[in-house]
């Protein structure tokens, strides 16, 4: 017998069990499995690991180098494809998270001190962003949840880079396309480094002037890339995300086709991520209300047909996000469920009805044994929570 996780078991092989899991479905864990689409199915099962029995092997594996070559012919992707469970990916996502941070600072300190931006490693960046997101887009999904709620803008610009990845994923667009939209997610608003701090944080509504200058950031942003040599799909990304489908929006007042589908998607997701934002002064909004808010700038601002989709790829529950179930049990979403959004895997650790803390449970919302359901999204402070004690230790996802 020998284990392995399920992202190495290959069409042939014979599963004698079921080692490690995510959630508690029960699947028929001994047999052959024999197409790549029943392996898959494993992984969206939240199977982690599984013994197998070699000698029963029906055919000779193929070597990893060849699953790995590229096919002639293009096979359309299952946007819900998950190569990793989120779990094996966490620490990647976490550590590319830390890079983007870190590039971000220095990026801010070069632009101050009149320099350019060193555009490379932010595309290495970007390509680390999607490659994560095509292994389990869970894992950095999760991470755009966590937020400090004095770092704004180092993490809007990774959140809007990130979610950008998932949303083009999810559309099937090219890989090459997608690292130029990731890099200029990434960078989109660089030029506020040169708005004055007093207009950028004001708390309350920006008076006429004081928004003919906030306006300026998505000009500065276009002018920063271009300097830097970037040209093309990540610049319009930095120069349009504000401009809107009926000519209203800024700094050029484009309208209609002028507005790219990269332009447009962008537009979504940073208003989307924007809304959803703890802030210093605002509590973070609930994902559900942030997409009624965008669904009524439709169509006059933003591209419904686009919203529709990103609603679909990003799920009324995002994984993060913290809920609490009819049991009373308080849990994260760890994973997404596309066939039956209310019914994601949430990882319980805090009981609403004792007030304390439980022990850890995954909780598979879509088991028909599982007597549970969805009740409402919460807020750490509703109870207390000490969230970051959970990402710390990394028990999550
Ligand atoms: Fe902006």
């Amino acid at each position: 017998m020998k284990k392995l996780p399920v992202s190495k078991l290959l069409p042939g092989m014979f599963v004698q069990s079921v080692t490690k899991q995510t959630g508690r479905v029960k699947i028929k864990s001994q047999g052959w499995v024999k197409t790549q689409t029943s392996i898959d199915k494993l992984i969206k099962a939240g199977i982690l690991e599984v013994e197998i029995d070699p000698d029963k092997t029906l055919t000779k594996t193929v070597p990893e180098k060849e699953q790995t070559k590229t096919p002639a012919t293009k096979i359309k992707r299952d946007p819900w494809q998950k190569t990793h469970s989120a779990a094996q990916e966490m620490n990647k996502a976490k550590k590319l998270y830390d890079e983007a941070k870190t590039l971000q600072i220095k990026a801010f300190k070069d632009i101050k001190s009149g320099l350019n931006i060193d555009i490379a490693p932010f595309r290495e960046l970007a390509s680390g962003f999607m490659d994560s997101v095509f292994r389990n887009q869970d894992a950095l999904a999760c991470l755009t949840q966590m937020r400090q709620k004095d770092a704004y803008l180092l993490e809007h610009s990774i959140n809007v880079s990130i979610l950008m990845g998932i949303f083009a994923k999810h559309l099937n667009i090219e890989k090459d396309i997608i690292v130029e939209l990731t890099t200029g997610a990434l960078l989109h608003d660089i030029g506020k480094i040169k708005t004055p701090d007093e207009v950028l944080n004001k708390p309350g509504r920006l008076t006429e002037a004081e928004f003919e200058i906030m306006k300026q950031h998505a000009v500065y942003s276009k002018q920063i890339l271009e300097e830097s040599g970037l040209t093309g799909i990540a610049v319009d990304i930095a120069g349009m995300h504000h401009e809107r489908i009926d000519g209203t929006g800024y700094p050029f007042g484009k309208k209609g086709n002028e507005i790219s589908q990269y332009v447009r998607m962008a537009s979504i997701v940073d208003v989307y991520d924007a809304l959803t934002a703890e802030r210093v002064y605002k509590s973070g909004m609930e994902p559900i209300k942030a997409f009624k808010i965008l669904k009524e700038g439709c169509p006059n601002s933003f591209d419904g047909e686009l919203l529709t989709k990103f609603i679909q790829c990003i799920g009324i529950h995002p994984v993060g996000t913290l809920v609490k179930l009819s049991s009373q049990k308080v849990g994260l979403v760890t994973e997404s469920n596309p066939a039956m959004p209310l019914k994601p895997i949430v990882k319980t650790f805090y009981s609403a009805k004792h007030s304390r803390y439980t022990e850890v449970l995954d909780i598979d919302l879509s088991n028909k044994r599982i007597e549970d359901s969805l009740e409402t999204t919460v807020k750490a402070g509703d109870f207390n929570i000490d969230l970051e004690r959970f990402y710390k230790n990394s028990v999550l996802p």
